[in-house]
């Protein structure tokens, strides 16, 4: 997948922002359900899956790899699965893009498997370390060959029968920890997973969803997290929620522009992802959750967000797991607010799409906000609620949440600020911009 040619936006204030919107579905439970019904045997349906680069390049390696995936223009996805143990030798190279969510979850299905896959992607996505997969599949028994620093392109040759394994996370990663549980689906045996730091639990959801033999047990360790492979997996029909992390930008841009009141419409709120939301609320956000209801075995609500005033807050480090993804935009809530708001703890953003501490700290500062770096987090003093200088052209990194936390800042910002490459958005948010205009167009 060559990269579409830089296509810079400018994103001048607006006024309030107000109108309801829905937010795609969920990236990482799209994902999970692409893969999962590509290893069940018969048909499984999927509504609201999200239709961004990422997930499409999931649906791709899958359809490699034998099983048959069908979009559909009433959105709901056919997948024909092939059956624990029966993914195919893919022909070509497994291109990820920019997604480590479909490289780190799809290592770990082929490493259980008799077949040889070759990952490669995207200039960011060939910086992320992947040897937090190589060591516990390699353990496993998988055969890796990795590029140098643990980087793609990585070649998996997996092992089958593969070796069940007990095995603590060093880092708090859901990727980490599904890649283990996916290849210990087609192990003979328990594998298990001890997480000292609880992650989003999608995979395992999804997994006993869709009746693999999961369970989950506290014990002082952490959470421990078996599964019992080479059960088959049965079809479903899955109901993807709305994406928290996609979510969290109107959740800040309503906070933050005068006048502003969302309705955000079914968000999921899976206590394990819906970090922010506390956080915002911490620094006096008005959050209200309206008709709180199940959606495919997650939590999900409707929120409305009215603007109001915020204050810095020293964010909860225990809060990192659950709004890992949503740091971009919290520093741009912070941006806002009254004092100064320290957020640390977050180490790992070091290691996304982007630098995303070193990202913010540049974009922000060149926009005139006054921001402090740390190894692991930002602090970040705010205008008390006025707008911020902007006026600056700020580098989006091949991160989608770096361009569209910075097109926030850009709502409430005295002069324009321009995103160098608004094209990363359309790995987990293609309709951003349009959403956006459709919430400020009666301004
Ligand atoms: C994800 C886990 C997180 C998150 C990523 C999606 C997932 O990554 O940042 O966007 O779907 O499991 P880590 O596992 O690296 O924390």
């Amino acid at each position: 997948m060559p990269h579409p040619p830089p296509r810079p936006i400018e994103i001048a204030a607006r006024g309030s922002l107000r109108g309801r919107v829905a937010v795609p579905g969920d990236k990482s439970i799209s994902h999970r359900a692409l893969m999962l019904a590509g290893l069940a045997v018969g048909e499984s349906r999927i509504e609201g899956l999200l239709e961004g680069e990422d997930v499409l390049a999931t649906a791709a390696a899958m359809r490699a790899m034998g099983a048959t995936v069908e979009g559909a223009d009433d959105g709901t996805w056919r997948v024909w699965g092939v059956g624990i143990g029966g993914l195919l030798q893919p022909a070509q190279a497994l291109d990820m893009g920019n997604s480590g969510t479909s490289t780190r979850l799809l290592a770990g299905l082929v490493a259980s498997h008799p077949i040889t896959a070759t990952f490669t992607g995207d200039a960011s996505l060939s910086k992320r370390p992947m040897a937090r997969v190589i060591e516990p599949l390699s353990l496993m028994g998988a055969d890796i060959t990795a590029s140098p620093g643990g980087r793609l392109p990585m070649m998996v040759r997996g092992l089958c029968p593969a070796v069940p394994i007990e095995y603590t996370l060093p880092v708090a990663s859901a990727q980490v920890k599904s890649a283990i549980l996916l290849a210990g689906l087609n192990t003979p045996g328990v594998t298990r997973v001890i997480e000292p730091v609880t992650t989003r639990d999608h995979s395992e959801r999804m997994l006993a969803g869709f009746g693999a033999a999961v369970t989950v047990e506290a014990s002082n360790r952490g959470r421990i997290v078996s599964i019992t492979g080479e059960a088959e997996l049965k079809p479903q029909h899955i109901v993807v929620p709305g994406d928290p992390s996609s979510a969290a930008f109107w959740a800040v841009a309503g906070s933050i522009v005068p006048g502003s009141e969302v309705t955000i419409a079914n968000v999921g709120l899976n206590p394990t992802r819906a970090g922010l939301f506390e956080a915002l609320r911490m620094m006096g956000a008005d959050i209200a959750e309206v008709d709180p209801r199940s959606v495919g075995g997650e939590p999900v609500a409707d929120l409305v967000v009215r603007h109001a005033p915020l204050r810095a807050i020293e964010a909860p480090p225990d809060l990192a797991p659950s709004m890992i993804d949503e740091y971009p935009v919290l520093f741009v809530a912070a941006a806002f607010a009254t004092g100064r708001t320290v957020a640390r703890g977050a180490h790992e953003l070091r290691v996304k799409e982007s630098d995303r501490i070193a990202a913010m700290a540049a974009a922000l500062g060149a926009c005139g906000v006054a921001v402090e770096e740390f190894e692991d987090g930002l602090a970040i003093t705010g205008t008390g609620g006025e707008p911020i200088p902007g006026g600056a052209t700020i580098a989006s990194l091949l991160d989608h949440r770096i361009a569209m936390a910075m097109a926030v800042a850009g709502l409430h910002a005295r002069a324009p600020i321009t995103i160098d490459d608004a094209t990363p958005v359309a790995t987990s948010y293609p309709g951003f911009f349009a959403t956006l205009d459709g919430l400020t167009e009666c301004a």
